[in-house]
């Protein structure tokens, strides 16, 4: 097994509609098309973090956070993961959230709300997996609790 296929199962898999199957994170731009493109993205992060903070369960977490910014910052981030033409500047996992508390049920709350929002962008399976795949590395950083 190997260690993306394992993260996966660990963080993600209970979510995932199909069999993980471990994706080499360096095939262009496939996935960032399958996401609409900068557009597309932005709009999949707007609802994306319009859940997350309408969560009780972490809204909270985010009272004292500038909401176009961090939309900004993820749009950029995600663009940039799916093998976009876009540059994150902002600062890493491990900074940005070394002071929230975060648990691995907080982390998997996140990811479903992403989830749901591609669904609700229609985005087909085999790609919402293959992006989940590669944001599930970074738990390591997220998860302090
Ligand atoms: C794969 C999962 C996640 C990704 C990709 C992600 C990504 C990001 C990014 C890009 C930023 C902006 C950093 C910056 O502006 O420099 C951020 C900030 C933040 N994230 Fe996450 N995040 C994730 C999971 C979580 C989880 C699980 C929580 C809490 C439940 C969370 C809470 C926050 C908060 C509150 C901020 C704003 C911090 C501030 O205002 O300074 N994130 N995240």
């Amino acid at each position: 097994m190997n260690k993306i296929f394992s993260t996966l199962c660990l963080v993600v898999g209970s979510l995932l509609h199909v069999p993980a199957i471990a994706q080499d994170a360096s095939t262009g731009d496939a996935l960032y098309k399958a996401l609409g493109e900068k557009p597309g993205i932005t709009l999949l992060v707007n609802d994306f973090v319009n859940r997350v903070v309408a969560d009780p369960r972490i809204g909270e977490m985010f009272k004292n956070t500038k909401l176009p910014s961090l939309k900004e910052q993820i749009g950029d981030q995600f663009c940039m993961l799916a093998g976009g033409p876009c540059k994150y500047e902002g600062d890493t996992m491990k900074a940005s959230h070394k002071d929230l508390g975060i648990t691995k049920a907080n982390f998997n709350q996140v990811i479903e709300h992403l989830q749901l929002a591609m669904d609700g962008r229609g985005t087909p399976f085999r790609e919402q997996n293959k992006f989940l795949a590669l944001l599930a590395p970074l738990h390591r950083d997220i998860i302090t609790k």
